[in-house]
């Protein structure tokens, strides 16, 4: 059962809009999709409550119990996890060590590549201590015309060694899309076709075991 964290400590950078499409991408798969909520804020846990019954289905579960430990329900093929801004130190071990894979949105700006910076750093720190070894990937989010290019942010990130997967451009679509309990492959798809485009790379890394 893949866990899928999406996780900056960073507040804002799409963590939340990056795990419901997350999930949203794999019930339209058909699998058995749980979105966790990590974040005090619930937003991810909120979203779900607005989402239409006879979509494809995303079910939620108390992450912690209330215990500080995360445990994912048996029984479903795939896990997301939303996480808070400001994640470190046991709550940041505690998630990293269920998670087979993490996704890092950041916002192309050099302010953000800093923070980002030090939190794959404390990744890979985790990764040398614990030696479990997940999957990185940081997606490029709200991504507009004269921010950092794809090219620019693989410079900047270079010795992090971490690949930037997908770029997703600024726009209406996911806010409008988030307020009704929607992603982007609940409504039709020359609607979004841009955004699904974007998508692509995100979505075969995520295809692929
Ligand atoms: N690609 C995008 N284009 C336009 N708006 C976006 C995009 N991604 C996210 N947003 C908007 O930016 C805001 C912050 O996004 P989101 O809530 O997903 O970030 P977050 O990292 O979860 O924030 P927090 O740290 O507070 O939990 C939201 O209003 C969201 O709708
Ligand atoms: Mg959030």
């Amino acid at each position: 059962m893949p866990v899928i964290l999406v996780a900056n400590p960073k507040g804002g950078v799409g963590k939340s809009t990056l795990s419901s499409n997350v999930a949203g991408y794999l019930a339209r798969r058909g699998h058995r999709v749980m979105l966790g909520d990590a974040d005090r804020q619930q937003s991810a846990r909120r979203w779900l409550e607005l989402r239409p019954a006879g979509l494809p289905k995303i079910e939620t579960w108390d992450i912690d119990g209330g215990r500080g430990t995360v445990k994912p329900p048996k029984g479903v093929s795939h896990v997301v996890i939303d996480s808070p801004a400001g994640l470190k130190g046991g709550r940041l071990q505690a998630l990293y060590g269920v998670a087979d894979r993490i996704v890092i949105p950041l916002q192309p700006s050099l302010f953000d590549i800093q923070a980002t910076y030090d939190f794959v750093q404390a990744l890979h720190d985790l990764r040398r201590e614990s030696g479990h070894k997940p999957k990185l990937a940081i997606v490029a989010t709200r991504a507009k015309e004269h921010t950092l290019s794809n090219e620019q942010l693989q410079h900047f990130l270079h010795e992090l060694g971490v690949p930037v997967l997908a770029t997703l451009r600024d726009t209406q679509n996911y806010v409008q899309l988030a307020a009704r309990g929607l992603t982007l492959w609940d409504v039709a798809p020359g609607r979004v076709e841009r955004d699904l485009a974007q998508w692509e790379p995100l979505t075969a890394w995520l295809d692929n075991n």
